[in-house]
């Protein structure tokens, strides 16, 4: 079938398979360019579809021949009807990872279910024996409580009082101005439930239990910590707890693996269009005039320029992983440099519906949204007829 975008709010609700193979093809292409990366060689990523998880896995496969297997939750074709974006993702670099003589497979599956977890346990003991590196990059706005089975619901939202701030609908162009509410009830603690840490060391606490961390083995979730202009809505706000909980939960794993002489890492990355960032009001304004300052400082990165450089010059040097005064890997330090967001704070007062166009990067923010559906990719023929059931060769 012919496949066309079709927006709906924030998010797309059609998917390219073309054009999520083009994308995933550009970023093997730009890992190789980059040359090997010494990294880890039996890798797990839970999270690995988009995004930066996705990015990971390509990262590890390709700049480090490693053995992959990912983890994700994503919505296979039917008849008519495309698969979810991650999905296409997912085929497409299995397919490019067998090519290239290299073991991938995936499991598709709630990751914070008992049954997936036990179910990538298996696979490892089967195929790999042990993992050495674990990248933990679920981004879920809802998680089912294994033990309890109690559904909890993150949001995102200011905690103590409303915040009202400017926005952009980046569909339209309009600036606006926005209220959001704070968090109530159990917002934070349900936030927290979802985005912190709990899930990630349960899933260390198995892989450990089943003799199935190698010596040394390292894992790294992402986090997030952005300027005082969306701390209210970000990094002071619901998410941001849910983040303390996650950065935390590092040292907790960190000493139950004193044993192996494993270790646990939060990098804090930069702010990028992804399917999870896109829903955060404030966010895409801001997104759209740091993507202009630092394409003109000629320091702009994608996930997969962040994760090459996190690997390449953070993790794998061979030397002292460094870290900021929290224990956190810092690839965020070009978004945070002062004289950027001194520019974007002086942007910020000045953006309007009618000059946001010009003093931000709005073009730039809707190709990256475009993109992660597999739309407006170059070298892809949209016009032709495509088939839209596409498998993934482990699945
Ligand atoms: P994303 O939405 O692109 O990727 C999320 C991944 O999680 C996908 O592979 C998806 O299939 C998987 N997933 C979601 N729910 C699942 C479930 N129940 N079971 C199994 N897999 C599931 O998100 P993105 O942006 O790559 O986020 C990953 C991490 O990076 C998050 O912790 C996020 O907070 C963090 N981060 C994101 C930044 C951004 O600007 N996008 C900046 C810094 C950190
Ligand atoms: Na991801």
């Amino acid at each position: 079938m012919i496949i066309e975008p079709r927006m709906r709010g924030f998010i797309c609700l059609t998917a390219h398979p073309d054009g999520c193979e083009q994308s995933v093809k550009n970023q093997i292409e730009y890992i190789k360019s980059k040359g090997a990366i010494q990294g880890a060689k039996n890798v797990l990523v839970i999270g690995a579809s988009t995004g930066f998880g996705l990015a990971s896995r390509i990262s590890s496969a390709f700049g480090s021949n490693a053995s992959t297997l990912g983890v994700f939750f994503e919505k296979p074709p039917s008849e008519g009807k495309t698969a979810s974006p991650g999905w296409y993702n997912s085929a497409a670099f299995e397919k490019e990872a067998h090519k290239a003589g290299l073991y991938a497979k995936s499991i598709n599956g709630d990751a914070f279910s008992d049954a997936v977890k036990k179910q990538t346990l298996d696979l490892i003991k089967a195929d790999l024996g042990q993992v050495d590196l674990i990248i933990y990059s679920l981004a879920s706005p809802v998680r089912l409580d294994p033990k309890t089975e109690v559904l909890h619901r993150s949001v995102l939202k200011p905690i103590g009082d409303k915040f009202t701030n400017k926005t952009v609908d980046f569909h339209s162009g309009k600036v606006s101005e926005i209220t959001i509410e704070p968090a109530a009830g159990e917002d934070i603690e349900n936030t927290v439930k979802v985005m912190g840490g709990e899930d990630w060391a349960m899933w260390i606490e198995a892989l450990k239990a089943a003799n199935l961390l190698a010596p040394g083995a390292t894992t790294v979730a992402y986090s997030y910590i952005g300027p005082s202009l969306t701390e209210a809505v970000y990094r002071k706000g619901t998410i941001g707890r849910a983040k303390d909980h996650l950065e935390a939960t590092a040292f907790t794993i960190t000493d139950s693996l004193t044993s192996i002489g494993g270790k646990a890492y939060v990098s804090v990355n930069k702010a990028l269009v992804t399917q999870a960032s896109s829903a955060i009001p404030v966010i895409p304004l801001y997104i759209s005039l740091l993507y202009k300052i630092m394409k003109a400082e000629g320091i702009h990165e994608g996930c997969i320029e962040q994760i090459q450089r996190l690997y390449a010059d953070r993790l794998f040097t061979g030397k002292e992983i460094p870290t900021d005064e929290k224990g956190r890997i810092r690839i965020d330090d070009w978004e945070m440099r002062p004289d950027v967001q001194e520019k974007i704070a002086k942007l910020w007062q000045e953006a309007t519906t009618e000059n946001l166009a010009e003093l931000g990067d709005l073009e730039g923010y809707r190709s990256d949204f475009h993109n992660l559906f597999g739309f407006g990719l170059k070298g892809v023929d949209y016009k032709a007829d495509t088939n839209e059931m596409v498998g993934i060769e482990s699945i």
